[in-house]
């Protein structure tokens, strides 16, 4: 520092802190910005339970929306066309799940369905929802209902009810187990996607809420298997839930999790800010002769 003195007097202080900080701010401000986009993508937006109405009023509507944004390739009646699948039996985890994952309504019926923001607020989904899963019934085939709103069994609270058996709630450890035995062959045991053959995309499961996944296992969302409780039982299905959630926000055994985007994005951040320091380090010395 004494010999640094000098300099400051030759150059003018501001010149000089000038001089020091701009390059050095740059790289530290672009490690942040990398930094927050890892953030913002990590988040994930919270599950809310949605109520099938059986309410006329709310099927009517329900009605006049479908006629307009869905019957075009569905039906008038959800019967099926060329384009799209008949929707008479599908049910409201179905109807739900495309709704609120964005994958309905599609653009071109060629499209693979890929999740996207949803269309629909809330009361219209709700609507829509409803009208489906009375389409049996104004069908006047009721024995066709497909799979209703998944229920989702809370956690454990302690390790007495933490049994293998208890009907009321499940555990973190058997939805790890039941996860790796029917989903991490293409979901990867982290939730992180993968790929399928003829170039199929298996989506990482991070964007996913808790009733997406609980619906997502019930209806299988093609290409994907659909789980019936013959296959995964209530308590299966909301231990993987759970599990799910859980991978949303693994713990942190100290440090800066970064979104726990793993050793690549570490060391991507690692290097823009550690270079950051580095560079202020080699001004520092670089004014020195
Ligand atoms: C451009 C055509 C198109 C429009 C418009 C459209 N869909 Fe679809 N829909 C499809 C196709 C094609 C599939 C099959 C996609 C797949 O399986 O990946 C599908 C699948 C579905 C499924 C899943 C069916 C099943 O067997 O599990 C539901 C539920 C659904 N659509 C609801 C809707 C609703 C509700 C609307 C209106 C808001 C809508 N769709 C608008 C083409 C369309
Ligand atoms: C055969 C491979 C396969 C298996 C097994 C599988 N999935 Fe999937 N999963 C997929 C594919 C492919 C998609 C994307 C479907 C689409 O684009 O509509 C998907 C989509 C999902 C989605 C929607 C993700 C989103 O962001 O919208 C969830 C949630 C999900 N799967 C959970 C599970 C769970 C839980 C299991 C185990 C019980 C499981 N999957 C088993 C292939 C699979």
């Amino acid at each position: 520092m004494r010999r640094l003195l000098p300099a400051l007097d030759h150059l003018g202080r501001s010149r000089l802190l000038r001089r020091l900080a701009v390059g050095p701010t740059a790289v530290v401000g672009v490690g942040l910005m990398a930094f927050g986009l890892l953030f913002g993508l990590g988040s994930v937006s919270s599950a809310s339970t949605p109520v099938v109405s059986s309410n006329p009023a709310v099927i009517a509507n329900g009605q006049s929306l479908f006629d307009v944004h869905c019957s075009s390739c569905h039906g008038i009646g959800g019967v099926g066309t060329v384009h799209a699948p008949r929707l008479i039996h599908v049910g409201a985890a179905a109807a739900d799940f495309y709704l609120i994952t964005g994958r309905m309504p599609l653009n071109v019926p060629g499209d693979q369905a890929m999740r996207h923001r949803p269309f629909f607020g809330k009361a219209q989904t709700q609507a829509l929802v409803s009208y489906i899963a009375a389409l049996p019934f104004i069908d006047h085939q009721p024995t066709v209902q497909g799979p209703g709103i998944p229920n989702i069994l809370p956690l454990c609270k302690d390790t007495a009810s933490a049994t293998a058996t208890n009907p009321n709630c499940v555990t973190l450890s058997f939805g790890q187990q039941t996860f790796a035995l029917n989903c991490s062959q293409c979901h990867q045991i982290a939730g992180a996607g993968g790929m399928l053959a003829k170039g199929m995309v298996v989506p990482s499961l991070k964007n996913a809420t808790m009733l997406e996944v609980a619906e997502a296992i019930r209806v299988g969302p093609r290409p994907m298997p659909g789980f019936g409780p013959g296959e995964l039982d209530a308590r299966q299905l909301s231990a993987v839930v759970h599990y799910v959630a859980f991978l949303h926000h693994p713990p942190s055994n100290g440090g800066l999790g970064i979104s726990n985007f793993g050793p690549v994005a570490e060391g991507f951040v690692g290097i823009l800010l550690g270079l950051g320091v580095l560079l202020f380090v080699a001004r520092m010395m670089g004014t020195r002769a």
